[in-house]
């Protein structure tokens, strides 16, 4: 297939293998997904873009590929599931699965959060390639070897390891409805507020019409240089929780979406940012928040204590107290720590505790 690349990226870390990820358009074939000589090929797929995965197994076994099989996972977060993994494992075993052999997940980060579960621990280790297709997936869970499935809590069990492939097709992309296109815009201008101005410029003249081919590459960029530089999450990898301390407690209070919740908590990061460090730009995110149709407070009468107790039962508070991701200014992101008033400031902001 003739399509084009915009941009690539190979990530690698010592301990986590090497990603080759591009971006382009016309880039979903099996020439990009299916590399040649693996005798059992597994497409791994969620409903809504099963279609993709048939074409892309039609395509693959009419070329080398040896016995290539399609399997739908249940829809978003229910893929996510231990039962689901297993049944997975006793498929991958009934198809007569090797190490050599390859599984390719088409989906958006469910998805690959789970196929990326199955490909790292399947006898101790399979290649996996992904074809992300939600905007979510491609600028956020499908870059950076994170994978994960839900064990009681959200993905708490899961591994560090690359897919050896990430392909993000621009076409695809381009028919998301704006439901899941607001959802990876709040983490594409999350990306642009913590490093990449580009992104944010580009979110402020067009909304959520921003060009993909300006914001992915970009937002991927910002995810890609991050990882290189701290894999694990021991240090800078953090500042990609930018607007998710105060957004994932508003997240489980409320039932809103994680794009929605991310958004929110920008805004309160940014109020705070902007007491303690002067942040000049907290009115400008807030505007561009709403400019895309994301919510710029919380819904309805949250209770401020009960908002509190989950800011603090999230993982991201350590000995020294409540330690959250602030903007120095756009593109300057500091790793802080916050007292209770300044929490309280984030929460009044978005429209939580007000007296
Ligand atoms: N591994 C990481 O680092 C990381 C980072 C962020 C998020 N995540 C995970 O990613 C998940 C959220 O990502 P998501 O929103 O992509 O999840 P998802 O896979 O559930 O996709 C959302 C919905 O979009 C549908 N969909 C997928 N592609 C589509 C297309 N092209 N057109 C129309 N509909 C389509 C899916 O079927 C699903 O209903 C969560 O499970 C989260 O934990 C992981
Ligand atoms: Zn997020």
């Amino acid at each position: 297939m003739a399509g084009s690349i915009l941009k690539s990226w190979v990530l690698s870390s010592a301990e986590g293998g090497e990603s080759l990820i591009r971006v382009g358009r016309g880039i979903s074939g099996a020439e990009e997904l299916v590399p040649p000589h693996h005798r059992n090929v597994a497409v791994l797929t969620q409903p809504s873009v099963a279609s993709v995965a048939k074409e892309l197994a039609d395509e693959a076994t009419t070329g080398t590929a040896g016995n290539v099989h399609v399997v739908v996972l249940p829809d978003g977060d229910a893929a996510k599931d231990m039962g689901v993994v297993a049944d997975i494992y006793e498929r991958l075993n009934r198809f007569g699965f090797t190490r050599d052999d390859l599984v390719v997940a088409v989906g958006g980060g469910a998805l690959t959060d789970t196929a990326g579960f199955i490909a790292a621990t399947y006898l101790r280790g399979v290649t996996v390639t992904y074809l992300s297709t939600t905007l979510l997936g491609a600028v956020d869970a499908a870059i950076g070897g994170k994978t994960g499935v839900n064990v009681g809590g959200k993905n708490l069990a899961g591994v560090f390891r690359h897919p050896s492939r990430v392909v993000v097709d621009l076409d695809i992309l381009d028919n998301l409805p704006r439901r899941l296109l607001c959802e990876g815009a709040a983490e594409a201008v999350k990306a642009g507020f913590i490093a990449e101005p580009t992104i944010v410029a580009a979110y402020e003249a067009q909304g959520l019409d921003a060009p993909l081919d300006v914001v992915v590459p970009e937002a991927i960029g910002v995810k890609v240089r991050t990882v290189e530089a701290d894999f694990r999450e021991g240090g800078l990898r953090a500042i990609l929780n930018y607007g998710h301390t105060i957004g994932h407690a508003v997240e489980l209070a409320a039932g809103i979406s994680h794009g929605e919740a991310v958004a929110i908590g920008m805004v309160a990061a940014g109020r705070i940012s902007e007491s303690v460090l002067g942040f000049a730009e907290a009115a400008r995110q807030r505007d561009i928040i709403a400019g895309i149709g994301l919510p710029v407070s919380a819904p309805g009468d949250l209770d401020a204590a009960e908002v509190i107790r989950l800011i603090h039962r999230d993982k991201k508070r350590d000995a020294g107290g409540l330690r959250m991701v602030l903007l120095e200014s756009l593109g300057r992101p500091v790793l802080q720590y916050v007292g209770e008033d300044l929490v309280q400031l984030g929460l009044r902001e978005i429209g939580v505790g007000k007296s």
